[in-house]
């Protein structure tokens, strides 16, 4: 484990995976919405985290808007904050995968190199990554406008606005794109679960 400080070492959990699974049932994994603000990340992450929990296995929402008012309070919307942010989140992610759970993270995560970062920090652990790029046009996130933002936004009252003034970098090669055509977010729910249980 590389660490920028020498004076840290890293002490390995004495647990394997498959000692954890059996007491668990379950090895864990994490599903990392990425998309426009509005785009029905919090709402497909939240339906999933519905079917999964329901199903007995356990699963944990780590909405991007919630952790951004604890967690992350310190950060705003600039490059650096959001990459910080991702940086953050996908830690925490691998954590509770680690611990067995299936972290369900909707995060704008407007970089790629970010949520490629985030990738890379669940392979060195060995940990089930799966991106969701939940592609929903900006005319129709617009349209919606849950929060107010894109108004705002427009009237120059927020700057640096996903999509508006501030970039959104499409995956290349996500594991599954969501788009107003599947419907409600229960239907894409059903969807992101075939994925895990592949
Ligand atoms: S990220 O870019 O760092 O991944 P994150 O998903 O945590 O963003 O937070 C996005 C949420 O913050 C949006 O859903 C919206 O409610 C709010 N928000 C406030 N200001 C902005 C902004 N400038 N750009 C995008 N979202 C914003």
């Amino acid at each position: 484990m590389s660490n920028a400080n020498p004076n840290l070492t890293w002490h390995s959990n004495n647990l394997s995976k498959e000692e954890r699974r059996s007491s668990l049932g379950y090895i864990g994994a994490t599903i990392w919405f990425t998309g426009l603000s509005g785009s029905g990340k919090s709402s497909i992450a939240s339906a999933t985290e519905k079917l999964i929990v329901s199903s007995g296995r356990p699963s944990y929402l780590l909405d991007g808007d919630n952790l951004r008012l604890g967690l992350n309070e310190d950060l705003n919307f600039s490059a650096e904050d959001r990459h910080e942010n991702v940086r953050r989140v996908a830690e925490v992610a691998r954590l509770f995968a680690d611990a067995g759970l299936v972290a369900l993270v909707p995060l704008i995560s407007p970089y790629r190199k970010d949520r490629q970062n985030a990738r890379e920090i669940h392979d060195r652990f060995d940990l089930k990554f799966i991106e969701v790029f939940v592609d929903t046009p900006i005319e129709v996130c617009e349209e919606r406008d849950p929060k107010g933002l894109y108004k705002k936004a427009r009237s120059g009252e927020i700057k640096g606005f996903t999509g508006i003034d501030d970039p959104y970098e499409a995956p290349n090669d996500p594991d599954l794109i969501l788009t107003p055509e599947n419907g409600l977010p229960e239907d894409g729910a059903k969807l992101v679960l075939q994925l895990l249980e592949m």
